[in-house]
């Protein structure tokens, strides 16, 4: 799996957004460290607050198919009806949501090829073990 082939994925995945109130329309598709790929969307609910980002659709259906071990993960977001912005960031839940599960080195991707990482965007995050420090 190229990091190319990843970003593909999550754009693909971003058709399948369901998205009617925001119009906003994402994808991501999450590769594991033995090389699976679980992809999400965002799904959106006429009560808004049930609306779960594609990052978490992503990682929920890894987990609860008995995946912990994630490498890397593709995001593409934009207008529904446009193109994929060239960088659409996790939201600090995501970022939080990714941290149960990833170290600080995960990678993370972005439509226009460029990367950070979720110790970039998560730096002080919050874990039961670092609050007992
Ligand atoms: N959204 C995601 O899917 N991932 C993010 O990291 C940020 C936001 C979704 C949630 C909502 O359906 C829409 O984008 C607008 O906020």
């Amino acid at each position: 799996m190229t990091v190319n082939e990843l970003i593909r994925l999550a754009d693909e995945a971003r058709k399948r957004a369901y998205s009617p109130y925001s119009r906003f329309a994402v994808g991501a598709a999450l590769l594991t460290g033995d090389g699976r790929v679980f992809c999400g969307c965002n799904i959106e609910s006429a009560s808004f607050s049930p609306t779960c980002c594609a990052e978490r659709v992503a990682i929920f259906k890894a987990v609860s198919e008995g995946e912990r071990n994630f490498s890397a993960i593709a995001v593409s977001g934009g207008e529904a009806d446009g193109e994929p912005l060239p960088r659409c960031y996790p939201c600090g839940v995501c970022r939080q949501v990714l941290a149960e599960f990833c170290g600080e080195d995960m990678k993370i991707y972005f439509s226009d090829g460029t990367e950070t990482t979720l110790g970039a965007l998560l730096p002080f995050g919050f874990s039961l073990e670092k609050e007992k420090e």
